[in-house]
C-alpha cells in the first residue's frame, strides 16, 4: 500500500482515534457547559470498522493509535477494541488519553487487552479548582484512577496539565513534585483555541515557565523519543522526572507533524486547527471487502493537509470544540 505522505513531505505514523464525542466532565477549554452537539451512535464507526481502517493504515505505514474521545472509556467495552487493535492489525504503540475518573474500574481489562501506555488530564492538585476547570468534584477520583493505572503497570504515564492565565499558573511546582514523588512525566500545554470556551480561558506562553524549571532543577534536554507527540522533553540530572511542554502558541511544530484524527463518526480531520477532512464512514460501509478503496482514498485525501494551524494569528476560526476530536 502507498505510504501516507503529504506535500510537504511528512510521512503519517499515528492516528489519533476518538472513540466517542461524550464526556463526563467539562473542561471549559474542551467542552462547554450545556454542550450536547453529540452525534448519533448509528453513525459512530463500530469496534470492527475502526479496526478494519487502521489495518489499512497500517498498511500504509501508521505504528501509533491513540485511543481519544470526549472522554474514550465511556465507549462501552473499549478494552475489546484495544484487543482487537492488538491482535488484528500490525501497529506497535497503543495508547489512550483519559480524564482517569473510570479508570479504577478499568485499568486492569486495559492492561490485560494490550494497552501499552496512557495519557492522564490533570490541571490542578486542588479540589475546587478542579471541580471549577472540569465541572464536577473529582480530583480524589483522578488520583485514584492515576494509582490504578500506575498498580497494573500501565508506565509510563503522562500528565497533562492545560495552564491557564490566572487559573492554575501558581500550580506548576505542586504538579512537579506530585509527578515527580509518585514516578510520572509531567508535561505542560498551552491551550488551544478550540472553540469560544478555549479561546476565553486564554494560553499562557511556556517559555519563561519552562526556563525558571530549567533553572531551578537544573533540567537537561532528552533527544529519546517519549511518544510520537508534539512534546519536547527535559530532565532532572538524577533522571527522576521528565517533564515535557507542548507548546502550539509560542512555538509550534507542524513543520514535524506526522499524525492525523479520525472523529467517532468516521470523519479523518488532517489537522486539529484546520477544517480540512476525509469522510470514510459510507465509504467503508458501501465497500466491506474492498480494502484498496479505502486505502486509496486515504492516499488520495493526505494531499489535502494543510501545512499548518493558525491559531495564533486567526484564534478565533476553529469553531470545533476540542472534545469532537480529542486533541
Ligand atoms: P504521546 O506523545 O504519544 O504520548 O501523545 P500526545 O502528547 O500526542 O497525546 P495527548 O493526547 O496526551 O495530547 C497532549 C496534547 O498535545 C493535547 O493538548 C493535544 O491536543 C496536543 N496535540 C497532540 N497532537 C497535536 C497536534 O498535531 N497539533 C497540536 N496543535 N496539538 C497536538
Ligand atoms: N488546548 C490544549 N489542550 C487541550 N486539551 C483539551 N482541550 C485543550 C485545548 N483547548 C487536552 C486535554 C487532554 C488532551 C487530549 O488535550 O487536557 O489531556
Ligand atoms: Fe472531557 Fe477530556 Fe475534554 Fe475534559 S478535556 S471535557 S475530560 S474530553
Amino acid at each position: 500500500m502507498t505510504p501516507l505522505i503529504d506535500n510537504y513531505g511528512r510521512k503519517i505514523e499515528y492516528v489519533r482515534i476518538s472513540v466517542t464525542d461524550r464526556c463526563d466532565l467539562r473542561c471549559n477549554y474542551c467542552m462547554p457547559v450545556g454542550f450536547k452537539d453529540y452525534r448519533e451512535p448509528a453513525s459512530w464507526l463500530t469496534f470492527p470498522e475502526i479496526t478494519r481502517l487502521v489495518k489499512v493504515m497500517s498498511a500504509a505505514g501508521t505504528r501509533r493509535i491513540r485511543l481519544t474521545g470526549g472522554e474514550p472509556l465511556l465507549r462501552r467495552n473499549l478494552p475489546d477494541l484495544v484487543a482487537s487493535l492488538r491482535q488484528e492489525t500490525s501497529v506497535q504503540d497503543i495508547s489512550l488519553t483519559t480524564n482517569a475518573t473510570r479508570l479504577t474500574r478499568l485499568a486492569k481489562d486495559l492492561k490485560g487487552a494490550g494497552l501499552d501506555r496512557i495519557n492522564i488530564s490533570l490541571d490542578s492538585l486542588k479540589r475546587d479548582k478542579v471541580e471549577k476547570i472540569c465541572g464536577r468534584d473529582v480530583l480524589d477520583q483522578v488520583i485514584a484512577g492515576i494509582d490504578s493505572a500506575l498498580e497494573v503497570g500501565l508506565s509510563p504515564i503522562k500528565i497533562n496539565m492545560v495552564v491557564m492565565p490566572g487559573v492554575n499558573e501558581d500550580e506548576i511546582d505542586a504538579m512537579f513534585r506530585f509527578c515527580r514523588d509518585r514516578g510520572l512525566m509531567f508535561r505542560m500545554i498551552e491551550t488551544m483555541p478550540m472553540g469560544h470556551t478555549a479561546l476565553e480561558a486564554g494560553t499562557v506562553s511556556l517559555q519563561p515557565i519552562l526556563e525558571k524549571l530549567r533553572q531551578d532543577h537544573g533540567l537537561i534536554p532528552l533527544i529519546a523519543e517519549l511518544g510520537g507527540g508534539p512534546a519536547r522533553y527535559w530532565q532532572t540530572p538524577d533522571g527522576k522526572i521528565q517533564v515535557g511542554a507542548i507548546t502550539p502558541i509560542s512555538q509550534h511544530f507542524c513543520a514535524t507533524c506526522n499524525r492525523i484524527r479520525l472523529a467517532v463518526d468516521g470523519t479523518i480531520y488532517l489537522c486539529l486547527g484546520q477544517e480540512e477532512k476525509i469522510e470514510m464512514r459510507d465509504l467503508l460501509r458501501e465497500n466491506p471487502n474492498d480494502d484498496a478503496i479505502i486505502g486509496d482514498a486515504l492516499a488520495r485525501g493526505i494531499h489535502l493537509k494543510p501545512e499548518r494551524h493558525h491559531f495564533r494569528e486567526a484564534p478565533e476560526k476553529i469553531v470545533r470544540f476540542m472534545s469532537q476530536t480529542g486533541g
